[in-house]
Parts: C-alpha cells; structure tokens; sequence
C-alpha cells in the first residue's frame, strides 16, 4: 500500500498517512523524513502506531538519541514519558511549563537536533494540541532594518526565566534551586554552517545582553508576538498512535493546556543536537 505525503501551511509541516508499525523503521523513510524536516520543519505521521522499540529504532535511523538523565522504563531508557500524571512521571509537575514557547535544550551549547513524540492517549476535546511556530520563517519575513537591528544581539537563557512563567512568586528557596542549572547566552539570530537562519527564542530566554531587563524584555516579547504569528503557525490536533517529529532548532513548540487529571501521554525521545549555536 502507498502513502501519501501533504504539505500543511505554505512553510511548515508535512502530513505522511499510510506508513504504520515496522514499516517506518526503515532507512528509506528515515532519509525522506529528514529531507521533510529539513524542509517543512514539522513531520507528522498521522496514526503510525510505533511501540516503544520501533519507536527507539526509528529515531536511531535519524539521528543520536540522548538517554535520559533519570531512566523510567529500564527496557527503554530513551524514552521518557510526558504526562500530568505524577504517578507516570516524577517530572509531571513541570509539564506546565511546556505551555509556554520554546525549544527543547535551550539552555545547552548544543540543543537538541529534532524532539519525536508519539501519542498513546490524547486529551479531552480541544485540549492538549500541540503548536509549532517557524522560526526561519519568521526571520526571513522581517524587513531588513528588523534583521540587522538583531545583529549580534545575545539573549540569556536559563531554567529559571522558563519556570517564573509558570510560577511568578518562588520561594527564594525555589528560587536558589531553580538558579543552579546553568543559564546560556545565546545569539538571537542562529545562523547554520548552511547559512540558514533562524530566530532563538523561547520560555527560557529571559534578558539580552547589553540591554536593561525592561528593555530585553520588550524585545524578547516583541519577537516572540512576531514569530508566532498565525502565519507561521502549525496547530496539531493529536490522534492516538500520531507520531510528530520537529527540528527543534528551527521551531519553537508549545502544549495548548490540558488538565492536570487528563489522561494525555506521550511517548518521547529525544535527538542529540549535530551543531552548537553560533
Ligand atoms: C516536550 C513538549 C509538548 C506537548 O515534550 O518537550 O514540549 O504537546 N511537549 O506535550
Ligand atoms: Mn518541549
């Protein structure tokens, strides 16, 4: 049986239905994925209904997976699971902040190259979609003045400016927790050995370099209200079994909210990042 392949908005996401189960553990379909993430940014495999091993092997097939710090399933330590559910989950209580936009590994010299997650149960009604926003898109599409009034700016980014998001009164015990993960500075504007650029924003970024905090604050929110504007905006509505896979180095993503008594899980894994920002 074939498969069909559809492009989504004009510049972001490719739609692929018909390939399920073992037969997207394959080199073939590994290299068109990621010629369409390449190009489109967002893969969605509508219903593919990988199990966890063809799940880990497919994401073999694109890239390094990154084990994860604390292993749930000894059988799948790659996979990590993302749920509300503090019984599923011992990071359950920080999946409010993927409510806000931003980047998986922001805070590291290299993030991650694409994030994969597959649906095994989905939310109620229209809760718990998932957005993603171009952000090679939105840097083309600004006028030249936008583009070079960003030359060389850097945004710091840390763990703490996500999490204030989420909660905007810390205990200053909170607080010192929350200030030992290392912040980052990063360039706004990351440019690819390619020469493709693309906007580095997110829940994490929280000053720019050079700038008072009021200042850097209404640039970062400025540029963030620019590059999630619907144009440049994918709204996934999940199915149980989908598969979704992004370049996490060019869109930015975030959780429409769902409850913290939603059944909603999602099997995850994680691709290494292949170059560090610059
Ligand atoms: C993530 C994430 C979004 C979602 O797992 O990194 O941001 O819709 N997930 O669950
Ligand atoms: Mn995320």
């Amino acid at each position: 049986m074939g498969h069909t392949v559809t492009d989504l908005t004009p510049t972001t996401g490719v739609e692929i239905s018909g390939l399920t189960g073992s037969r997207l553990v394959d080199p073939v379909v590994a290299a068109e994925c990621l010629d369409a993430l390449e190009r489109r940014g967002v893969v969605i495999y509508r219903e593919a209904h990988l199990d966890d091993d063809q799940l880990v092997a497919f994401s073999r097939l694109l890239g390094e997976v990154v084990p994860l710090p604390m292993g749930g399933d000894p059988r799948h330590p790659e996979i990590q699971k993302i749920t509300r559910d503090a019984s599923q989950s011992k990071l359950a209580a920080y999946r409010e902040g993927t409510f806000y936009w931003h980047i998986d590994g922001s805070t590291a010299t290299v993030p991650d190259k694409a994030t994969l997650l597959t649906a095994r149960q989905i939310a109620d009604g229209d809760t718990g979609d998932t957005e993603f926003a171009n952000t090679y898109a939105a840097y083309e599409a600004l006028p030249a003045r936008g583009k070079a009034e960003l030359e060389g700016l850097r945004a710091v980014h840390s763990f703490t400016s996500a999490q204030l998001l989420v909660y905007p009164n810390p205990s200053p015990k909170e607080r010192a927790a929350w200030d030992r993960n290392p912040a980052r500075e990063h360039p706004l504007v990351w440019t690819r050995r390619s020469g493709r650029k693309s906007l580095l924003l997110g829940s994490t970024a929280g000053e720019v370099v050079g700038h008072t905090p009021a200042e850097g604050r209404a640039l970062l929110d400025r540029l963030l209200e620019w590059a999630t504007q619907p144009r440049f905006v994918l709204r996934h509505r999940w199915r149980v079994g989908d598969l979704v896979i992004w370049d996490n180095t060019g869109i930015l993503h975030r959780a429409r909210p769902y409850s913290e008594q939603s059944a909603r899980l999602m099997h995850r894994t994680s691709l290494a990042g292949e170059e560090a920002v610059a």
